[in-house]
């Protein structure tokens, strides 16, 4: 093939991807979805409503402010601002993007240069490294570790980074850490303690946290969601995600949100003013208003940022019910809207095969195919030489009708008996 027909070298080897896969796999509507993230309850109806609303005024099919539509960054600024020590400037501390996707990569690609290194959690949000590589730097990984508590339940908590380990991967190179707090695929909710271990290393080397905090409402009883940006010298070096789609379970809106310094997401403002330019309207002033009727009822019950997580830790609870009585070893997530479970005892040996796409290929398939539910395999949030060491964790999504649950929890209960 002419060279001139060749992609560029930034995106070599960055083809396959779990959810182009993952998708295919799950349009078979005989299939049960606890696959992707990706609620199938009703958002709330105040959402809805603005939004028809709002795609009625003519006005506002148009372009809006490239940064942020006006009425959506004064909301977030005035929402946020209950939570940072400082003021937060609507206009230059804020920037509006498609999906929190929109903030990583707003984020990575201006501030992180070639020859860089970036931290990366494992399991790890699929985006981060791919990301990363694109911008020419290189990811440094380190996982989080968990053996089971014998005589109490596994919980994400007990997945913790050790702190010399982490202090091993900082070097003058380190431009940056990704933190993903409460986390995706565990449900690990970072304790204040925790994140202090990682703000001292932050500051020590001078390097910047890019947050992403896309599940910061969903919390569990006993559990409180802590920004790493409010500790004291993280403000300065931090930039702090947030997502429309997991606030008020509209995911295919994709509207998304960095909040950070001036001098930081100014950077982000000039990749996005020469890429997307500006994000929907009609959606972001949408928005705006359900945030108005939300946070003008914080403290109460009805409030969406009460609300779902309480009608989700039922869903929680249910799941580690159902995966812990056919033999299935869950952790109990404290945040987000995932549950990982050790399927190793059930007997699922699943190949292994080298190639990444392939190897997410045919994990996802044995259990869409063979067994009529989908899941993701958590090796899928690993790198290539720590997918062994997550083989034998799937993740279930349980932001789902209780119809869905029920078909899911009669497969779940069918595997029992169908050993492969
Ligand atoms: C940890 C994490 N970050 C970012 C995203 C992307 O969010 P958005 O749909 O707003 O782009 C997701 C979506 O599942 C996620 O789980």
């Amino acid at each position: 093939m002419s060279l001139k027909l060749k992609n560029a070298k930034r995106i070599e080897g960055l083809d396959s991807n779990m959810w182009v896969e993952f998708t295919k796999l799950a349009a078979d509507p005989s299939v049960v979805n606890l696959g992707q993230g990706l609620p199938d309850i009703s958002p709330p109806i105040y959402v809805k409503e603005e939004l028809s609303k709002i795609a009625a005024i003519d006005g506002m099919n148009q372009y809006t402010r490239g940064f942020g539509h006006p009425s959506l960054v004064t909301a977030l600024s005035c929402l946020y601002e209950k939570f940072y020590p400082n003021k937060i400037d609507a206009n230059k501390e804020i920037l509006v993007t498609v999906g929190a996707y929109g903030s990583l990569f707003s984020a990575i690609q201006g501030l992180i240069d070639e020859g860089d290194e970036v931290i990366i959690i494992m399991p790890f949000y699929d985006c981060y490294e791919p990301m990363v590589r694109m911008a020419g730097a290189t990811p440094v990984f380190i996982p989080l570790r968990s053996k089971p508590v014998p005589g109490r339940q596994w919980s994400s908590s007990d997945w913790t980074l050790d702190p010399q380990e982490l202090a091993s991967k900082f070097s003058s190179k380190t431009k940056a850490i990704i933190l993903n707090t409460p986390h995706n695929p565990t449900g690990k909710v970072y304790t204040k303690e925790e994140l202090q271990v990682i703000a001292d290393l932050c500051i020590k080397h001078d390097t910047l946290c890019i947050s992403d905090e896309v599940y910061e409402w969903l919390v569990y009883t006993g559990n409180k969601h802590v920004k790493i940006a409010t500790f004291p010298g993280m403000w300065e070096r931090t930039i702090t995600i947030g997502s429309a789609g997991k606030t008020f379970s509209v995911t295919g809106w994709k509207i998304g949100w960095s909040i950070g310094p001036s001098y930081l997401i100014k950077h982000l403002q000039t990749v996005q003013q020469n890429t997307l330019y500006t994000c929907a309207t009609p959606l972001q002033e949408a928005l705006a208003q359900a945030f108005w009727i939300d946070i003008k009822r914080m403290g109460d019950p009805e409030c969406y940022f009460n609300s779902l997580p309480k009608e989700l830790e039922a869903k929680r609870d249910r799941m580690v019910r159902l995966l812990g009585s056919v033999g299935l070893r869950p952790i109990v997530p404290d945040g987000g809207y995932f549950i990982i479970a050790d399927v190793s005892l059930l007997g699922f040996c699943l190949t292994q095969v080298s190639a990444f796409s392939g190897f997410i290929f045919i994990r996802i398939a044995y259990i869409s195919m063979n067994k009529k539910l989908s899941a993701i395999p958590v090796s899928a949030f690993c790198n290539s030489e720590a997918k062994l060491q997550f083989e034998k964790f799937v993740r279930f999504c349980f932001i789902k009708k209780d119809s869905t649950l029920d078909a899911a929890e009669e497969i779940i209960k069918a595997w029992k008996n169908q050993k492969p």
